[in-house]
């Protein structure tokens, strides 16, 4: 027997039970941008390398090591995308949607991050994206924050805690980071590996680290809000007076810092503590220079995404069902001339009633067979088309869930009787 071939590791398919789940999320994410006046943007999973490295900082741990990326066949060094917010840029800034313009997108997609995977962690994710541009002030970035809010109030999730925190303007940050470098080093003895290694590269990173035994040293740490620019500190108090406002709890983080250099001012993260580690389940904030650092004009911007994989995983693990896929409506015959009439009639259904679930059945068999497949599928009714029924132009509708004697109708008969199913799955009697 020839050697079995396994997905790529990292990469996940999604079985058809599970994909259940997935559209409802999605569906219900689409519903929410739109409330907010999001309109959607579709960008490419390829872009030139040079546009990552460029924005998301040449010293992160993505760019350094977790691209995938590889020279096309005219040399050109290209990468699957890590994350949105660059092509999203790229493409505003390609076909001038930003000149004096408030623009709000969204996108929806896989990235790609060649990560260390597990629960929660893979190297092909999704994410949902929603970026703001031309809007300077808190209002918007509160606007985001709220979209998040009201997303995990429509899912029913309660366990989803948000953090804000602000890096300032670049100034401020560069100040704040010689005077961090300078408290590391002070404690270089206990600093673990990874901190050490950070330390010289992109010391911010080491606040980050979850190591236990580095708590008390980061506890002692100069915090960013000490450093905080005037602008940067009036911006943050008047996120929190609307966040505030809306009656929203977060907790102000001053070790929140982000894993990509294109945040100014606002960063939070909406992080559950039911799905271990990987517990963020959306994050972003404020990039003010990156439509300029790609080529466009001054326009401050923000914006977050969403890790979809997560979110899934928390739904299911709260038993969401997903929306439904069970047909409606199982068509079984038997007989030559029954077959013919059988597969007519699902289609003349289908004509008359879109959005129906018709599942014809295939394959033939006793029409015993052809029931238990069909209450298998899970279906509501079974459509019976006998030799009888074939040659009065009639079909025998039986419910599958109910002990109802069957009747037998004629199709236009049945389509009437169906209709009621559009809106609510079965028929009123
Ligand atoms: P990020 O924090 O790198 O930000 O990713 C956002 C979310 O994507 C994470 O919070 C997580 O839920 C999900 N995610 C990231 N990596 C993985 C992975 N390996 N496996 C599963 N899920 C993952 C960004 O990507 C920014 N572009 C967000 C943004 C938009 N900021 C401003 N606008």
């Amino acid at each position: 027997m020839s050697k079995r071939l396994q997905a790529v590791r990292g990469m996940n398919d999604v079985l058809p039970e599970r994909a259940a789940l997935w559209q409802s999320l999605e569906a219900v994410v689409r519903e929410v941008l739109a409330d907010y006046g999001y309109e959607q943007i579709r960008l490419p999973l390829i872009e030139r390398t040079e546009l990552f490295s460029r924005s998301i900082g040449e010293v992160t741990d993505i760019v350094e090591k977790e691209m995938y990326s590889f020279p096309d066949r005219n040399g050109d060094s290209l990468s699957l995308r890590p994350e949105g917010t660059a092509g999203c840029v790229r493409a505003c800034v390609q076909h001038g949607l930003l000149h004096n313009q408030v623009q709000r997108l969204w996108y929806a997609g896989s990235m790609f991050r060649y990560e260390r995977p597990q629960k929660g962690r893979y190297r092909q994710f999704y994410q949902v994206g929603a970026e703001a541009f031309g809007l300077a002030g808190p209002d918007v970035d509160a606007e985001l924050i709220l979209i998040g809010a009201r997303l995990w109030r429509r899912l029913g999730l309660q366990d989803v805690a948000l953090q804000i925190n602000s890096l300032g303007v670049p100034e401020a940050r560069n100040r704040y980071r010689e005077r961090l470098t300078e408290y590391l080093r002070s404690q270089f003895d206990a600093l673990d590996e990874d901190s050490r290694r950070r330390l010289e590269s992109n010391p911010l990173r080491v606040l980050d680290s979850k190591n236990p035994q580095m708590q008390p040293v980061l506890d002692a740490a100069p915090t960013m809000l000490e450093y905080l620019d005037q602008g940067s500190r009036l911006h943050l108090d008047r996120l929190c007076r609307l966040l505030q406002r809306a009656g929203l709890h977060y907790q102000l983080n001053p070790r929140l810092v982000r894993g990509l250099d294109y945040y100014t001012r606002t960063v939070f993260e909406w992080v559950t503590s039911s799905l271990g580690a990987q517990g963020t389940v959306c994050a972003g904030g404020r990039y003010d220079g990156l439509v300029q650092q790609l080529g466009g004009g001054e326009v401050p911007a923000a914006g977050f995404a969403i890790g979809l994989d997560r979110l899934v995983d928390m739904l299911a693990d709260q038993g969401h069902p997903g929306a439904a896929t069970q047909p409606t409506l199982y068509v079984v015959s038997a007989g030559d001339r029954a077959e013919l009439e059988a597969q007519a009639l699902a289609e003349t259904l289908r004509g008359r009633l879109p959005g129906l679930r018709v599942e014809q059945h295939c394959g033939g068999g006793s029409f015993k067979s052809q029931l238990r497949r069909a209450d298998r599928r899970g279906a509501r009714y079974a459509a019976i088309v006998g030799e009888r029924e074939a040659e009065e132009a009639t079909v025998t509708l039986k419910d599958l869930r109910s002990d109802l004697p069957q009747e037998t109708l004629s199709w236009e008969a049945l389509v009437k009787k169906l209709q009621p199913a559009l809106a609510c799955g079965s028929v009123e009697e």
